[in-house]
C-alpha cells in the first residue's frame, strides 16, 4: 500500500529525467529506514535492468547492537508487526534497541519488499554513519543551498562517495525525502555552533 502512494516519485523521476537528460539514469539512490521513500523512486525502475537501485541505511555510530539501524546491512530473517522481515533482533526475536542520528530512521526493522529486493539482488544495500550524515547535511546545504533532512543525508553521504568513482558522463538520481529545516536545531547543536 505504501509502495504504491510513494511510487508518483518515481513515476515523474523517470519521466523528468527522459525530458531532461533523453534518457534513464545510471543509478538511483535513497534512504531506507521502514523503506517507504526509497520504494516510492525504485518501483518505476525496477525493470530497467540497466538502472543499479542503492538504498543506503543508517550506520550510526558502528556495527554493535545499539549503534546503528542497518537493518538489511546486520539483520536476520524473522516476525515484527506481522511481517516477515530482515529485523535487528535478539536470539528470541525480539527487537534489539537501535540508533541513528536521524530519528525517522531508527526502527529495527525493514518493509518487506527490500527483503525480497535484497534476497534477488535487484537491489545494493550500503550504509552512512551518523558522522558521513553530518558532512553531507553541510556539504550540500552549503554547495547547493538545499538543507536535506538528516535521513535524506545518509544518501547524499553515499553519493558523495560513489560519484568520484562514476564516468562524468553518468546520471545519478538521489532522493531528498524531507527538508532539512526541522534538523536545524540538532545539527547547530552537534557542530557546536
Ligand atoms: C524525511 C524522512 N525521510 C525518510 C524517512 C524514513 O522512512 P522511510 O524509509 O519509510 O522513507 C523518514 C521517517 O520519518 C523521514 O522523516
Amino acid at each position: 500500500m505504501v509502495q504504491d502512494f510513494q511510487s508518483i516519485v518515481g513515476r515523474e523521476a523517470r519521466e523528468q529525467i527522459q525530458q531532461l537528460a533523453g534518457r534513464l539514469p545510471d543509478v538511483l539512490l535513497a534512504c531506507v529506514g521502514g523503506g517507504s521513500n526509497a520504494m516510492g523512486l525504485f518501483t518505476a525502475f525496477l525493470d530497467d535492468k540497466d538502472v543499479a537501485i542503492i538504498g543506503v541505511e543508517p550506520a550510526g555510530n558502528g556495527p554493535n547492537p545499539g549503534e546503528h539501524a542497518a537493518t538489511l546491512t546486520y539483520g536476520t530473517p524473522g516476525v515484527l508487526h506481522g511481517m516477515k522481515t530482515y529485523l535487528l533482533q535478539d536470539d528470541k526475536g525480539e527487537p534489539l534497541p537501535v540508533h541513528s542520528i536521524a530519528s525517522g530512521l531508527d526502527y529495527p526493522g525493514v518493509g518487506p519488499s527490500h527483503s525480497f529486493l535484497k534476497d534477488i539482488k535487484r537491489v545494493k544495500y550500503v550504509s552512512a554513519t551518523d558522522a558521513e550524515t553530518l558532512a553531507a547535511f553541510r556539504e550540500l546545504s552549503e554547495v547547493e543551498g538545499i538543507i536535506p533532512a538528516l535521513e535524506s543525508a545518509h544518501a547524499v553521504a553515499h553519493v558523495i562517495k560513489l560519484a568520484p568513482t562514476l564516468a562524468a558522463d553518468k546520471i545519478v538520481i538521489v532522493n531528498l525525502s524531507g527538508r532539512g529545516d526541522k534538523d536545524i536545531d540538532y545539527v547547530a547543536e552537534l557542530m557546536g555552533l
